[in-house]
């Protein structure tokens, strides 16, 4: 069993040693867990993509705990870019920028472009801090599965290939970090995530939306089926009730319901509400762990009521759609 270890001093000079040998360490995020490499090594983020069966065309994102390293991996003349970071970082929003020789190919899959994020965690920042040098991350899962937002999560999907799990305890967004490319000269959002874009467009205008193009995803976040639980899971239509989004054929079946404030009448095997208050934040940093546990009862599907697409409701409605793709059922 890979070791999940409490973060102190010691533990984080062993995860920093471990990194630098080129191998490969789970660290907490404000958002969801990260599986951590020497950015800068190649053989290191190879190993991510074997860990995480990732296919080589999805770029993973950097990690740095102060702003000064950015000028060795990304080319810095973007006023936009200085003015999100003032506001954001650390935090969870990733900027796609134009990249320096010293990022592997690896890192941005033969892109340009590289994208980085500073974390808002001190047990991320303090092992970058550490180690010495840029570290990438992706989520903690394997590859199109349900992303980890505590160490339990990461410690029961993977069971080879990982040096050791830092527990920081449970993420606080629960959803990945909003990624926006300012490549070109309209930002593009390609990802939405903890920053809502609302935010983003009260500081620098207009944000463009990324097509939606699945043949040539520039953020497999795109890909139609990603973060999906095991069991099917449904998402249901805005006001309409459960039981008609329940087939005749389908009535005996076991049912998971997945509720932001409530519980419709009907008969569930297991329920899990992600805010009875309401509050988006609240439900942002329950959604994972609420999958996880509903995956977890051997149910033969998840119903999943829908919440207004404002704020991170944007983020939350974007993991439910790929999570009902993902999980085999037509939109
Ligand atoms: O919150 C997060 O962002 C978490 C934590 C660990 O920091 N990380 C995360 O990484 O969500 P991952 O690998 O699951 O998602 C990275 C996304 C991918 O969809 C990838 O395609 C996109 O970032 N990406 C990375 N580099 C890119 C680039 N140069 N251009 C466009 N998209 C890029
Ligand atoms: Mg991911």
């Amino acid at each position: 069993m890979i070791p999940v270890l409490p973060p102190s001093e010691e533990n984080l000079r062993f995860a920093s040693a471990e990194l630098a040998a080129g191998r490969l360490v789970s660290f907490p995020t404000e958002t969801v867990y990260g599986l951590g490499a020497n950015a800068l090594d190649p053989a290191a983020l190879a190993r991510i993509f074997e860990a995480k069966r990732r296919p080589f065309f999805d770029p993973l994102i950097v990690h740095i705990a102060e702003r000064d390293s950015l000028d060795s991996i990304c080319v810095r003349r973007d006023a936009r870019a200085e003015k999100l970071m003032d506001r954001f970082w650390p935090g969870p929003l990733t900027l796609v920028l134009a990249k320096t020789e010293a990022v592997p190919d690896l890192a941005t899959s033969g892109l340009p472009t590289v994208a980085v994020r500073m974390p808002a965690h001190p047990v991320a920042l303090a092992l970058i801090r550490m180690a010495g040098f840029p570290v990438a991350a992706p989520s903690a899962n394997p590859f199109g599965r349900l992303s980890p937002t505590t160490a339990a999560h990461v410690r029961d999907q993977f069971s080879e290939g990982i040096a050791l799990i830092l527990d920081g305890g449970d993420c606080r967004v629960g959803v990945e970090s909003t990624i926006l490319s300012l490549a070109g000269e309209t930002p593009v959002l390609l990802r939405s995530g903890g920053i809502p874009r609302e935010q983003l467009e009260a500081l620098i205008g207009p944000v463009g939306l990324a097509g939606a193009n699945p043949e040539k995803p520039s953020a497999p976040g795109q890909l139609p089926g990603h973060y999906a639980p095991r069991t099917r899971m449904r998402l249901l239509r805005a006001g309409a009730p459960p039981a008609q989004a329940v087939a005749p054929g389908e009535t005996g079946l076991r049912l998971g319901w997945l509720g932001f404030r409530g519980v419709p009448a009907g008969r569930f095997a297991a329920v899990e509400i992600l805010s009875p208050s309401g509050d988006p934040r609240e439900a942002a940093a329950r959604l994972f762990a609420c999958l996880h546990r509903l995956d977890a009862q051997s149910l033969d599907l998840i119903l999943a009521e829908p919440m207004a697409e404002e704020g991170l409701g944007a983020a939350i409605m974007d993991r439910l759609r790929k999570a009902a793709a993902g999980s085999g059922e037509s939109p």
